[in-house]
């Protein structure tokens, strides 16, 4: 059934599960800034309340009058019966395996790339920790040779905080377990065979059940070229290595929810074909005798790649970038990532062929919730700015449209 669809699914958090919310401004709806930054400030509150509690020895809590003799503090009986659910709800999970994807992954053999990247590394600690019989984990990394990718896996992904449970799990054998599972693998999205040397690359198509692209340039403003040859023609060449995979179940490329562009309103799903636009769609639904020139991802390849090669080096960089926004705008995408995301959607429809393809669009990505540490996130990019510097008390002002919408996920992942 797969083989004939390309399913899009969006990650929101239920129930918004089909359904995008979109507001004025194109950004997706999960609550409003106005609550959001109420909340937060609520919790700040309620924190600094607890703590003057605690200090001023106000309250003693029912269990400190019943039993003097439990001495554990509110906050370890509330980590205590964190960790007691949690393990519950994994039980729970293992024993009724939800949809099947537990027993499905088991023995499956993996290709990932961005393995280095945010959103891969908690995929793959997730799938190691809940399936720790799956078959090989291949991560395509940029390295200049296989120690180098290697290397890269052990202090960029195993020897992370975030692999700290699996750590604790596997004792003194975790390194083993972990590279037994992940093998890495030399390449690059942009360059023809994925950079792969041409023996791994016919063991991985020999052996490979499942694919997931999670790779990609994520600078909003990136050079138009460098952008396109990542994010449009990158998910192009790792489909036609997936087309030599024999006996390939699942080619799993993520993209994102802001590929909407402008388009505004509550807006279901749907795929891009070559030629869409949002431009295109808007200039249609106000006036469809209006004509708007189909968007020509191939076009737009040989424009960019013809452009930087016209540019002299020392402005290449800048009037690239400039470029890219421009081109983007004018299709109506709001920057040179998403629209370079969706042209890349555009090209792995027009070629999948008999490929079972499934495109998840998450929105914006944001910490771990409670597995498997709570509040886990790398780096300080796309919203945690903002969160951090308001909790700071250094954000003293930030001009919204109180009514815009913003959309955030966790990244803590459940099999279902
Ligand atoms: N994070 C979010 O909030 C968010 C939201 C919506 C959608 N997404 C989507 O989720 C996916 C992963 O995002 P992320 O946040 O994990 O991104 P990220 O942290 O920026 O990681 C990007 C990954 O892609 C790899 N990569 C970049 N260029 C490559 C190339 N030419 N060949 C091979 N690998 C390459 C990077 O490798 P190096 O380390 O070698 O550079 C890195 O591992 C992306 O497709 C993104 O569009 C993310």
């Amino acid at each position: 059934m797969l083989s004939s669809l390309v399913h899009i699914v969006t990650i929101v958090p239920p129930p918004m599960v089909t359904l995008k919310h979109i507001s004025s401004n194109g950004i997706g709806s999960r609550c409003c800034m106005e609550n959001f930054l109420e909340k937060k400030k609520e919790n700040l509150k309620l924190c600094s309340t607890n703590k003057k509690m605690k200090s001023g020895n106000v309250k003693v809590s029912v269990r400190e009058q019943v039993s003097p003799l439990f001495n554990v503090d509110n906050k370890e009986v509330a980590t205590l019966n964190g960790k007691l659910q949690e393990q519950l709800r994994e039980r729970e999970m293992v024993l009724t395996d939800g949809i099947g994807i537990v027993r499905f992954i088991k023995g499956k053999v993996f290709l990932i790339t961005g393995a280095t990247g945010f959103l891969a590394k908690v995929l793959i600690e997730k799938i190691l920790r809940t399936v720790p019989d799956v078959g090989k984990i291949y991560l395509l990394i940029k390295a200049k040779d296989k120690d180098a990718a290697l290397q890269r896996i052990q202090t960029e992904i195993i020897n992370t905080e975030l692999f700290k449970r699996l750590r604790q799990t596997h004792g003194k054998s975790h390194q083993k377990f972990l590279l037994s599972k992940l093998v890495p693998v030399v390449g690059n999205l942009c360059e023809s065979n994925l950079g792969m040397d041409m023996g791994i690359a016919d063991k991985i198509a020999n052996e490979v059940d499942i694919i997931i692209n999670s790779g990609c340039n994520t600078t909003f403003d990136e050079r138009f070229d460098v952008s396109l040859n990542t994010n449009t023609l990158g998910p192009c060449r790792f489909l036609s290595f997936a087309k030599t995979c024999r006996k390939l179940k699942l080619f799993l490329h993520v993209s994102t929810a802001y590929v909407n562009g402008e388009r505004q309103g509550i807006a279901l799903e749907k795929p891009f074909y070559k030629g869409d636009s949002i431009a295109r769609e808007k200039a249609a639904s106000e006036n469809p005798m209006t004509p708007f020139p189909l968007l020509d991802v191939e076009g737009e390849v040989k424009m960019a790649f013809d452009a930087s090669k016209a540019f002299q080096d020392n402005i290449v960089a800048k009037e690239m970038k400039e470029y890219g926004q421009q081109r983007a705008r004018s299709y109506g995408w709001q920057d040179t990532y998403v629209f370079t995301k969706a042209m890349g959607e555009m090209m792995i429809d027009s070629q999948r062929e008999e490929i079972p393809v499934v495109i998840i669009r998450p929105s914006v990505i944001e910490s771990t919730y409670s597995e498997p540490i709570p509040g886990w996130i790398e780096g300080i990019r796309m919203l945690d700015p903002l969160l951090v510097s308001y909790a700071k008390g250094q954000l003293t002002g930030f001009p919204i449209d109180a009514k815009g919408i913003i959309d955030t996920v966790s990244i803590f992942l459940r099999h279902a």
